[in-house]
């Protein structure tokens, strides 16, 4: 494809530590994966990082964990303020877990949670905010973290969509007390499949290492706060203390995350690149509402908004994308409410969620890489001016 959604960003390091894993006969979870998970709490600058299968099981985990504190859990009925735009895997553990979500209207030029609606999604029953960045675009997180500490709510990151985006010096997915983040292919980094939940809290930490396997004490070390071995190995092994999940990661997928984080800051300072020039390109078009930075993004990909004030036609653009060769999709799965799997969850829209709906109905997004993509975004460009 002339312009694809994503492009590999793997190579002979990667390759290589492919084939280290394979000849060391050990294919799961193992010293890899705890290498890997060493190395991205170091690169946030958090105590703990817990490797899984994926950035849903990443916000599963960290879910689960909080009602397994043992101070305040979270209880069933629990409500939560969520944006309107996300993946859906940010809002299944929620239903899973019997919590009421409220849910937030956009920002359209930020395609973030418009604080300016947290106050009315207060209520008696809230005790978490979910905070997400679109599309490597940091939300207000230093916003909604103050709210949630002034209001004694837990603050969970999911932070899937923004590896390496910063706020105010501060890396994304570390603002929250747990945060997670995914390695699915088309990511800022990629081990096929992959999550982490990182966390400067020790027992949300251990908790995490419980879930992610069956629920038992085996990953835990002998002082946790979590439960207290008893130095009995025929039980100790298989132990069970949580209702918990096997979601662990392959060891290959360690090793493979171990190369790719290295390669992180390259690839972000070329996404960014791309990510000046498709500003240049389209940032002065009042036909086209880009997303305005808040802080610095690490440009996940391209969202476009067509302006309602032009009587914008996004079939006739989605044809002319085609024509050129040119990826799309809708922004995050657009207006979350709008898909049939709201008819499951308990939840309460804070307003018409007017933002969320024009992104869904007038807004798609284009695919960035860690390559240079001039060529293509200047197409991109050629195609949109020629259509709109
Ligand atoms: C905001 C958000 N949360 C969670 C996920 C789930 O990650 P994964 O695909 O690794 O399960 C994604 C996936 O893209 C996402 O965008």
């Amino acid at each position: 494809m002339f312009y694809d959604l994503a492009a590999p960003s793997w190579g002979a390091p990667e390759l290589d530590a492919i084939k280290r894993v394979i000849d060391s006969g050990f294919l799961t979870m193992s010293e890899y994966v705890a290498s890997f998970e060493i190395a991205f709490a170091d690169y946030l600058g958090l105590d703990h990082a817990v490797m899984v299968n994926s950035g849903s099981s990443a916000n599963l985990l960290a879910v689960a964990s909080l009602f397994f504190r043992q101070d305040r859990p979270l209880q069933r009925g629990d409500a939560v303020i969520v944006p309107a735009i996300s993946w859906a895997t940010t809002y299944h553990p929620l239903q899973q877990y019997g919590l009421k979500m409220s849910v937030v209207d956009v920002d359209l030029e930020t395609l973030n949670v418009d604080v300016r609606q947290l106050e009315a999604a207060l209520g008696p029953k809230t005790r978490m905010i979910v905070a997400v960045s679109i599309l490597g675009n940091p939300a207000a997180l230093d916003t909604m973290r103050d709210f949630a500490a002034k209001h004694d709510l837990y603050f969970m990151e999911d932070n899937c969509e923004s590896l390496d985006a910063e706020l105010n010096g501060q890396k994304a997915g570390t603002f929250g007390l747990v945060n997670t983040s995914s390695f699915f292919f088309s990511h800022h980094i990629s081990t096929i499949e992959g999550g982490m939940v990182a966390t400067n809290d020790t027992e949300a930490c251990h908790l995490v290492r419980s879930l992610r396997a069956h629920g038992w004490t085996r990953d835990l070390p002998p002082d946790s706060p979590v439960f207290v071995k008893r130095g009995d190995d025929f039980y100790e092994a298989y132990r069970f203390i949580l209702p918990g999940y096997n979601v662990r990661p392959l060891e290959l997928s360690g090793a493979i995350g171990l190369q790719q984080l290295k390669k992180l800051p390259a690839m972000t300072a070329a996404r960014r690149k791309n990510l000046a020039l498709f500003q240049e390109l389209l940032g002065d078009d009042e036909r086209f509402i880009i997303q305005r930075e808040n802080g610095k993004s690490s440009a996940f990909s391209f969202p476009i908004v067509l302006n309602p004030a032009h009587n914008p036609d996004r079939e006739k653009v989605f044809r002319a994308l085609e024509k050129a060769d040119i990826g799309y999709r809708i922004i995050t799965g657009g207006n979350i409410l709008r898909h049939d799997v709201r008819r499951f969850y308990d939840y309460e829209a804070v307003d018409d969620l007017a933002n969320a709906n024009t992104a869904h109905d007038l807004g798609f997004f284009v695919g960035n890489h860690p390559q240079d993509l001039s060529q293509q975004l200047n197409r991109l460009a050629e195609v949109l001016d020629a259509t709109c």
